[in-house]
């Protein structure tokens, strides 16, 4: 049985998944391509390993299987490249930016990669999108994380991971029964009845902030913004203390949600669907510690994460 890792790669990324679409796109492949390396490897095993039932795929017992080899021998294929990369000796100095945002994250995966590569030493600054464009432009850092990359720069962005933005109320606000976790049937929140309530909003220059305001310019919506704050952990904060609504990265939430002091308004249109991108300018010579960093986020972030 002559099976590749690509294969088997692809294959538990539309196992995990249960869905070719959704694979291919984090995968970053067409979605013919990973349907044919799915299609090879069942030709190799000789068994099927999805069947179809209307729109849905489900693994078959040999599937299920296959599944479970696959993402053991990722997981050994990681262990390799540790050992590897402290037997190449990947050590020196990476400098990343990141958005006030990916704050909530990148320390954690930081911590994987330092300990996978302890000769390393890293310099981490946490800072607005508008800065982190500056810093870009000024070629002061090896890599930047942040949302939506800007059009007009020369740049090499890849998303690594979704980033999509909510709104949060307390529990006990009159809207706070439309919860984006209830079970269907319940009714939406019409995106018009967010012109009656009050946003707390992240400040000018936030990647945050300009993504909510070209969401609802798009949709026409005139939302009032009361207190205008520069950090998710305020905003929060306030939001808890009856200020008003707040919109925010879905990643800084985890602790508000577990405790049950906010919880996720079920609005029509919402969540806002973006990505995290890592990224550098194209006329930038990477560091072997840089591509080793790049890669690593690319490939384990979002296991690393709990996003899978
Ligand atoms: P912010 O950026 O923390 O500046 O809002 C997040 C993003 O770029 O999406």
């Amino acid at each position: 049985m002559h099976v590749t890792l690509r294969q088997l790669k692809v294959f538990e990324s539309v196992a995990r998944l249960l869905s070719y679409t959704r694979a291919a796109d984090e995968l970053h492949l067409s979605q013919p391509a990973v349907s044919m390396q799915v299609k090879q490897l069942v030709e190799k095993i000789g068994l099927p390993l999805f069947e179809q039932i209307g729109k849905k795929i489900f693994l078959t017992e040999a599937g299920r299987e296959v599944f479970r080899y696959s993402r053991s021998i990722e997981q050994q294929i990681n262990e390799l490249e540790d050992t590897i990369g402290s037997l190449k000796g990947i050590s020196g100095k990476l400098s990343i930016s990141v958005a006030s945002t990916a704050n909530y994250f990148v320390p954690i995966l930081l911590g994987t990669f330092c300990k996978r590569f302890p000769d390393v030493s890293v310099s981490l600054d946490v800072t607005n999108r508008k800065t982190l464009l500056q810093q870009l432009n000024d070629n002061e850092t090896d890599l930047v994380i942040m949302g939506q990359p800007p059009a007009d720069m020369n740049l090499v962005a890849d998303i690594f991971m979704e980033n999509n933005l909510v709104i949060i109320a307390p529990p006990d606000h009159p809207l706070s029964k439309h919860l984006s976790k209830q079970k269907p049937p319940h009714t939406q929140i019409p995106l018009k009845k967010l012109e009656n309530e009050i946003f707390l909003v992240r400040e000018q220059g936030s990647g945050t902030r300009d993504a909510i305001e070209r969401f609802f310019q798009a949709h026409d919506i005139h939302i009032t913004t009361g207190m205008e704050i520069g950090s998710s952990e305020a905003i929060k904060q306030s939001v808890q203390a009856g200020l008003g609504l707040g919109l925010l990265s879905h990643d800084t939430l985890d602790m508000e949600l577990a405790l049950n002091k906010l919880v996720i308004l079920d609005v029509d249109e919402f969540p806002i669907l973006r990505h995290w991108y890592i990224m550098h300018l194209k006329s930038k010579r990477l560091s072997t510690v840089a591509i080793a960093f790049k890669k690593f986020l690319l490939t384990e972030a979002k296991s690393i994460l709990g996003k899978v």
